[in-house]
């Protein structure tokens, strides 16, 4: 939430913010701003709304600063207002902050610098930073420790000493303006190492068109950006030694090419994510007779012998995709699985048990809940005798890169790649294949399937990519007019079973966070228990019927929600007579292994909700409200 950059170098410095914060974008868009330094002097412009107002108040400006930060916000303290956007200055207007994050403390920070003469002009909990920098910049206490390198760089360590919270900030001075300071402390930040320039980011995009080694930095960590270098310290003072890594990048990933939206362009992306799992996790010439796993993911031992229960923690749409991982671990595997929102866990965990894996799945990786939740599991198993055995952690996410990934020894990267679209698509049916093979793996071990099932469902697995593209060529055309008719529509309701119970789920969410248009999921066989009773002709009925063990019941209780007046649309079989018969609309999508459907049946609820939204003239990537990555609790 809240998107950060910073540059000093030898380059005119506003492009490249503003550069930056377009790929950032996706992170938050209440509000844009950015300072740079130049001739002694701290430039600030600040809009309300998208990029877009921030850069033509920019146009015509000649600005040849060469150090400077921006900011795209995801409003948490004050409204989405101009005075309200970042970067927030001291008093003197010398020092410029910008933040993602919360600071908890900023009430008695700000009383107390009040006190002191500090003026405040914004309602945020940002603004408490540069006059605390400016407090200790005019006041320098006994313990100063880096005074002698920098200053400034001492003023930032005694501030965010000061500070509670989860905060990643950037801050530059007319009075230091040969300095970058940047700080991490619960919410991400990477910086960039050029030639004789720096950069810095809370995510990698707005790195990787400049240069792809980068340091994500840790917790606890304040750094100096120079143009003739980077040093890191820890909060305490020490210094650090920190190397880049060198990302694996291209920045056409981060492109719309040629889509008009990206979460189209990411629909689209899926056949080839899942074909990149398979690559990456299955055997290519596996067969049953041979003895062996068809999976080849390297997953340590320990983490997967002798389990009892499995316990997962996300939230969201990766949420879902667990639901999802569930049914597979319990049905393929055979293991007990409970599926957490890590928001609830995380201060109301369930009682410790033995043998137990815990999975954190994120597409961002860096979603605050579910971080938390997955470091008080780790610290409360290490510290109790009741756990019995070491904590058994597995991260599932595309961004092994991501703090997940620092924070967790055990990944399983999804290969998605970076996801733009604020709306989750490919980065879901890749969690779902995460759990797939995660499921058949546990599922060769424990001998809970014959080989020959396990076979079937490995060459099943194998089909999945073409008919994913099948479902996408025949169907965009037909899903785009049948949006038209639903464009006014004000609820829906989506219904599935088992296995697609969490489809229904997901198609519900899909189609309200983007177009805004209220709608629900249910287990179809809950809707007499109650949801019916919201039925009638102006409330459509999205029902998943996959052929399978529940395919005649989800049928059964359509015909209910039919007899209620409700249009159907029916996401079912190709060429099956039963399903043209219920259904006013259908979404075909060919045959498969009941287990499998979910990674074909979501795709025609994810062009249903982008069609939808864009005939509602909605802007798809960047709905209002959200922000990709969840850094905020
Ligand atoms: C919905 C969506 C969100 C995220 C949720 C968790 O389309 O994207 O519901 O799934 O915010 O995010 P991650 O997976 O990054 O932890």
């Amino acid at each position: 939430m809240c998107g950060i950059v910073g540059y000093i170098g030898t380059q005119p410095a506003s492009g490249i913010l503003i550069e930056g914060l377009r790929k950032l974008e996706y992170r938050g868009y209440d509000s844009a701003g950015v300072a740079t330094i130049s001739e002694g002097q701290l430039q600030r412009t600040r809009a309300k709304g998208k990029l877009q107002n921030l850069q033509v108040k920019l146009e015509g400006l000649e600005d040849p600063a060469r150090v400077g930060i921006g900011h795209t916000r995801w409003a948490t303290h004050g409204k989405p207002e101009e005075h309200n956007a970042h970067p927030h200055t001291d008093s003197k207007e010398r020092i410029a902050v910008v933040q993602n994050g919360i600071i908890e403390n900023y009430r008695e920070l700000r009383a107390e610098l009040k006190a002191k003469g500090h003026q405040f002009r914004s309602d945020t909990d940002t603004e408490v930073i540069p006059h605390l920098v400016a407090e200790y910049l005019a006041h320098p206490p006994a313990d100063n420790q880096l005074g002698r390198q920098s200053p400034l760089l001492e003023a930032m360590r005694q501030a965010v000493n000061r500070l509670q919270g989860a905060f990643a900030l950037a801050m530059v001075s007319a009075d230091f303006p040969d300095e970058l300071i940047v700080v991490r402390q619960q919410a991400p930040l990477a910086i960039g190492f050029g030639q004789g320039e720096f950069f810095c980011a809370s995510d990698t995009p707005a790195i990787v068109p400049y240069t792809r080694a980068v340091l994500p930095m840790d917790n606890g960590e304040i750094a100096r950006l120079t143009p003739l270098g980077a040093e890191v310290y820890a909060f305490t003072g020490h210094r650090l030694k920190k190397h880049p890594l060198t990302l694996n990048w291209n920045p056409i990933m981060v492109e719309k090419q040629g889509f008009k939206h990206f979460m189209l362009k990411e629909i689209y992306e899926q056949p080839g994510v899942v074909r990149a799992c398979l690559e990456a996790y299955l055997d290519e010439g596996w067969s049953a007779d041979q003895q062996k796993s068809p999976v080849t993911m390297a997953i340590a031992p320990a983490l997967l012998a002798d389990l009892q229960h499995i316990q997962i923690v996300a939230c969201g749409t990766s949420w879902h995709a667990s639901l999802v991982g569930k049914h597979l671990l319990e049905q393929l595997a055979g293991i007990p699985t409970s599926v957490h929102y890590a928001s609830e866990f995380r201060y109301a965990p369930p009682p410790l048990m033995p043998n137990t894996l815990t999975i954190g799945v994120t597409q961002s990786g860096e979603t605050a809940d579910t971080l938390a939740a997955l470091e008080m599991e780790q610290k409360r198993r290490s510290e109790s005798p009741e756990a019995a055995d070491q904590p058994r952690l597995l991260g599932i996410t595309n961004r092994p890169e991501s703090s997940l990934g620092r924070l967790l020894p055990h990944i399983i990267d999804t290969h998605a790649g970076i996801e733009i679209g604020v709306a989750a698509t490919k980065t879901f049916s890749a969690q779902l294949m995460a759990f797939y093979v995660l499921a058949l793996e546990l599922a060769y071990q424990r001998q809970t399937l014959t080989p020959a099932r396990l076979e079937e469902i490995v060459t099943a697995m194998r089909q999945l990519p073409a008919q994913m593209e099948l479902v996408l060529e025949s169907q965009e055309r037909y899903i785009e007019e049948l949006a038209h008719e639903f464009s006014e529509t004000q609820d829906f309701i989506f219904i599935g079973r088992g296995i697609n119970y969490p489809i229904a789920l997901e198609g519900a969410l899909k189609l309200k966070e983007i177009s805004y248009i209220h709608a629900e999921g249910y287990p179809a066989g809950e809707m007499k228990h109650g949801p019916i009773a919201l039925l009638d002709e102006k409330v459509p009925v999205v029902a998943i019927a996959a052929p399978g063990s529940v395919y005649e019941k989800v049928l059964s209780n359509a015909q209910e929600a039919k007899a209620r007046d409700a249009q159907l649309i029916g996401v079912a079989p190709m060429n099956d007579a039963d399903a043209e018969e219920t259904f006013d609309s259908l979404l075909p999508v060919p045959v498969v292994d009941e287990l499998l459907s979910p990674v074909l049946t979501v795709i025609p609820l994810q062009l249903l909700a982008y069609h939808i939204a864009a005939r509602r003239g909605l802007d798809v990537d960047q709905p209002r409200n959200l922000a990709k990555s969840v850094t905020v609790e």
